[in-house]
């Protein structure tokens, strides 16, 4: 039965400041907690007053069912993750969710590589720590533009992901693309699933690696929202999901298969 998502206010247990513009805010909600799967996201306020208006999405990060939290990695773009940022322990937050259809998982014992570039990085965490418990094996690439911002390296290692980075100027792991990691690690294993979360270049080229591979991937779109529900259509991107040429990132996605994606008409 589908999980209807809910309107709700969770305490701030904790909120760290992990590199220069990078944040992670861990909130006490435990029916979230319980419900939300690795994929999904939440609409969140990022201040206590009405401006800005619309809550923002953010993929859920990682859960700790048993404490009854969830986490949220986010970058500051513009005046709502600003505004999130100087948001303080103890403090309360105004989230809806569960929302969105999150990542396909396999029945079966599967070798899977999560791509994440940059900030996509955010919903591969809770998706690493949810294969990890059925058992399947799990490489990580990790892409940033310096060394420093390559996120939560130790915490997929200590998943005992083989974990891989590349950084646009060479101060950590391979100097390049994530996509150049991939393309190898497609070469030396025989790869049962991809998951990538990144800017529409990077899924792209992952797309076309996968698809030259014959290899199942699932990707994680963005897009700015507004209702975040399916109701208002500016979301909207364009597929070949249920032979629609349209599909809204908010309800139909926003992970979707890599070959439903039209990715020369973003
Ligand atoms: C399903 C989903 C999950 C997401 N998960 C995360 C996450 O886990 N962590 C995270 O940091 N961000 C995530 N995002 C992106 C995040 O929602 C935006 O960065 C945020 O809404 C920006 O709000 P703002 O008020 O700070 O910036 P705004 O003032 O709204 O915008 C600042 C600039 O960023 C651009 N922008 C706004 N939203 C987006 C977007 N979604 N994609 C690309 N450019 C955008 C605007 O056009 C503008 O140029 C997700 C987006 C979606 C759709
Ligand atoms: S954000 Fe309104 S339909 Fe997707």
């Amino acid at each position: 039965m589908p999980v209807l998502s809910q309107l709700l206010t969770g305490k701030v247990i904790s909120h760290e400041k992990l590199v220069e513009g990078f944040y992670r805010v861990r909130i006490a909600a435990e029916s979230l907690a319980r419900q939300a799967k690795p994929g999904q996201f939440a609409l969140i306020r990022c201040s206590s007053t009405f401006d800005p208006l619309l809550r923002r999405p953010f993929s859920f990060h990682d859960i700790d069912a048993e404490a009854g939290t969830v986490s949220f990695l986010y970058q500051i773009r513009g005046k709502g993750t600003q505004l999130l940022s100087q948001i303080k322990e103890g403090e309360q937050l105004d989230i809806m969710g569960p929302l969105g259809k999150g990542f396909y998982l396999p029945e079966k014992p599967a070798k899977t590589v999560l791509v994440g570039g940059g900030i996509g990085v955010a919903p591969l965490l809770f998706l690493a720590r949810t294969l990890k418990e059925r058992g399947y094996s799990l490489t990580v690439l990790l892409g940033a533009a310096t060394g420093e911002q390559v996120l939560c390296r130790q915490e997929f290692e200590a998943l005992g992901a083989e974990v891989q980075v590349a950084t646009d100027d060479g101060s950590q792991g391979h100097r390049g693309y994530v996509t150049d990691l991939l393309e190898k690690v497609l070469e030396r294993i025989a790869v049962s699933l991809v998951y990538a979360c990144g800017p529409w270049p990077m899924l792209k080229k992952v797309a076309v690696a996968c698809r030259g591979k014959d290899v199942p991937c699932q990707v994680s779109l963005d897009r700015a929202m507004a209702c975040g529900v399916g109701a208002c259509l500016s979301c909207v991107c364009r597929t070949r999901r249920n032979g629609k040429n349209y599909a809204r990132i908010c309800r139909e996605g926003p992970v979707f298969d890599s070959e439903e994606v039209l990715w020369d008409d973003e």
